[in-house]
């Protein structure tokens, strides 16, 4: 039983020359939050500075977001990077505090001549930016004011994206609503590693909804635009953190466990965003516990009718689980797990910088259930990647020699070719990242880039990964 899982697949990749299709999206994905750094646009304050300033020591190395990746100050020279790491696209976000510094009033003048300078470099390098509207980062007024689990946040965002609609139409492949709206859910309400560091499901639960309809809402006000736009296939979508989750047997205990488990972790977001329709069985279970979040008709009504045209796909780790065995207490806020408990499967290869589980048939299975389930809605790996500490032991003749990063890279692409051959609509890859950046409350600690970053000099310098990465996009694929 420790061994079975019913749900795999082996499935036999050949060794041979893995050809993408033409026009696939190579590139990477980084935040405003985690890589802008300060600037001098006048740029408000973030639940970041509230919580660094709150507990600086929770940040590893007490080092805040003052700085970070400076690609405020460094945009022309670090798209020059991407072009010689082989983007083709890329991912960043635009700061809501940056454009609005309160969340709301009037929109920077500075701010969007930054933004549209940055993208304009980037249209005119061949690269197609793709944004991001909400990257965990919300303005520190938003914030005092309940942050997501505020309705009235919910219309200052709206008026954020449709200001970014207008400003920034013309230079914009695709756009996003949000990056992983589990995040502050999960971070602020369950687990204590984001702010406003509560526990609380039912709060939690509220602003889940509230995302939820704050996409619907900016899809909405996208659709007026887009009628006049001039690329009538750049589109708006959403982008979903996904683990595939598998049970630890096929004992019904344990594949009703995992059921539970995908339907509070996947399902709960992807139907929304793709369906516009909620599981009924999530329903049900918090129904049963009373934990619905308050809402109206016409917010069932704008969700149902503003679905995303386009997916991006994070896939880290998929989830395992098994029926609990140990008592829960009921007056325990962390209510999904009263339904299951993780599963460490033994034997499995795992990162021991970051904790999780590498396993690359997942981003296979998690593609052929957006083919199966979802309509095979057009969709793009939008993160993947590989943190690792202190990555200076790798460094020879001044280049990170990250062969172990090539070899995540390759094997997670042999397994996303795989799910293109057989039928699924994946239109690209986005590694997570770029040029080393800023991680949340682990700060620096581990390096995800293509390309280094010396924290004392900002000196940048190709990886031997970021050499890979430039062949792999030169090629349009690679010699598994
Ligand atoms: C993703 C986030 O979930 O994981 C990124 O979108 C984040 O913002 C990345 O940086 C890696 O996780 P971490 O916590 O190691 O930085």
């Amino acid at each position: 039983i420790e061994a079975f899982n019913d749900r795999e697949r082996v499935i036999k990749l050949k060794p041979e020359f893995l050809s993408f299709p033409k026009g696939f999206w190579w590139g990477s994905a980084w935040s405003a939050e985690q890589a802008e750094g300060r600037g001098n646009t006048g740029k408000g304050r973030t639940q970041w500075d509230m919580s660094w300033d709150a507990h600086p020591n929770r940040f590893y190395q007490g080092v805040n977001t003052d700085v970070t990746t400076d690609f405020f100050n460094r945009y022309v020279e670090d798209i020059r990077l991407m072009k010689q790491t082989g983007h083709n696209s890329f991912r960043l976000s635009i700061s809501w505090a940056r454009m609005f510094p309160s969340g709301d009033g009037d929109v920077s003048a500075e701010a969007v001549t930054f933004y549209r300078a940055m993208l304009s470099e980037m249209v005119a390098q061949g690269i197609k930016p793709f944004a991001n509207l909400y990257h965990f980062d919300m303005s520190e007024e938003m914030m005092k004011q309940g942050g997501w689990e505020n309705r009235a946040v919910v219309d200052a965002y709206v008026n954020f994206c449709d200001t970014c609609f207008r400003e920034f139409g013309d230079l914009v492949f695709h756009r996003f609503t949000f990056n992983e709206p589990l995040g502050p859910v999960l971070g602020g309400y369950m687990e204590d590693f984001h702010y406003p560091n509560v526990i609380d499901f039912k709060r939690g639960v509220q602003v889940g909804f509230n995302t939820l309809l704050a996409s619907a809402l900016a899809i909405k006000a996208f659709k007026q635009h887009q009628t006049s736009h001039k690329n009538r296939n750049s589109k708006i979508g959403i982008i979903l953190n996904l683990s595939p989750t598998y049970p630890r047997s096929e004992n019904l205990l344990d594949v009703e466990a995992a059921e539970y488990a995908d339907l509070f972790y996947n399902r709960s977001f992807l139907d929304p965003s793709v369906k516009g329709t909620f599981p009924v069985k999530l329903v049900e279970t918090l129904r049963l516990h009373d934990l619905m979040p308050s809402y109206s008709e016409q917010d069932l009504c704008d969700i149902r009718e503003n679905t995303v045209q386009i997916l991006g796909l994070n896939y880290y780790e998929p989830r395992r689980v098994k029926a609990r065995t140990h008592a829960v207490n009921p007056r325990s806020p962390f209510m999904p797990e009263w339904y299951f408990e993780s599963y460490v499967m033994p034997g499995r290869k795992f990162n021991p910088h970051r904790g999780w589980e590498i396993y690359e048939q997942g981003i296979y299975d998690l593609c052929i259930d957006i083919r199966d389930n979802y309509g095979n809605i057009e969709s793009f790996i939008s993160e993947s990647g590989m943190g690792v500490a202190n990555e200076e032991r790798f460094m020879c003749d001044g280049q990170v020699q990250d062969d172990y990063r090539i070899g995540f890279i390759q094997n997670h692409l042999a397994y996303l070719h795989q799910a293109i051959t057989d039928g699924c609509n994946i239109r690209g890859y986005h590694l997570w990242t770029f040029i080393d950046c800023w991680s949340w409350i682990n700060a620096y600690k581990n390096r995800y880039g293509l390309v280094s970053l010396d924290l004392d000099t900002q000196q940048r310098t190709i990886k031997k990964s970021g050499e890979f990465y430039q062949a792999l996009s030169r090629d349009n694929g690679f010699r598994f």
